[in-house]
């Protein structure tokens, strides 16, 4: 089994709909049972999976709120008979994303190509390195999200993600209103359009 967290203190970053994607891919390419618990207590996931009901759309995954500290001590009984765990972290909140670090295997930390989300890592990243020195097998990756379709990356914000101390994935997750479109809707941009850029990117 595999637990990973999506985290990042900066709001708006793409951790809800990056974490529900890959769920979903790990679910229906892969065939796992995945566990994924909604930490925040905003319940974006839980709003998806009350959208999937409503369109009786057949659940890939369950989804349970847990919107507090302490699932590192419950995470174990939870999860019992499921294959993989995906959390889906709060903004703006330390004491929760720090105990879903120290239930983690993985860590996947969303931000978007800009100067603001990059000079807001600092608070991320003091969590991070905490969390390291507990747990010296932590996996931890940063995922750029929400990039601008058809650009590049600007030097200066490739030379700022370089200097970050936890490699980046050469995947990045771009901005398409497919990814919003099939959240609405209670989907995964693999069910919508299997074949679709945006598949591949949550795929890879
Ligand atoms: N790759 C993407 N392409 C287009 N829209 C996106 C993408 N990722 C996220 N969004 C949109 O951006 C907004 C914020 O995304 P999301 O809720 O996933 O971020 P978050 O980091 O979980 O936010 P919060 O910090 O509030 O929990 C949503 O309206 C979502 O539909
Ligand atoms: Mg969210």
């Amino acid at each position: 089994m595999t637990t990973y967290t999506f985290t990042n203190q900066k709001g708006g970053v793409g951790k809800s709909t990056t974490a529900i994607n890959f769920a979903g891919s790990l679910a229906h390419d892969l065939g796992r049972r995945v566990l994924f618990v909604d930490a925040d207590p905003q319940g974006t996931a839980l709003d998806w999976s009350a959208a999937r009901s409503a369109a009786e759309h057949p659940h890939l995954f369950t989804v349970v709120g847990y919107p507090r500290v302490g699932l590192h001590k419950e995470l174990a009984a939870m999860a019992a008979g499921y294959d993989d765990v995906v959390i889906d972290n709060p903004a703006r909140a330390t004491d929760i994303p720090r105990s879903n670090l120290l239930a983690a295997d993985v860590v996947v930390v969303p931000l978007q190509p800009s100067p603001a989300d990059l000079w807001a890592t600092a608070d991320v990243l003091t969590l991070l390195s905490e969390a390291s020195a507990f747990k010296e097998n932590l996996k931890i990756v940063f995922l750029v999200s929400r990039r601008g379709v058809g650009t590049n990356l600007g030097k200066s914000i490739k030379t700022s993600l370089a200097g970050l101390p936890y490699p980046v994935l050469d995947t990045t997750i771009a901005n398409r209103v497919g990814y919003a479109e099939a959240l609405v809707d209670g989907s995964t941009v693999i069910e919508v359009d299997p074949e679709g850029q945006a598949a591949d990117e949550i795929r890879n």
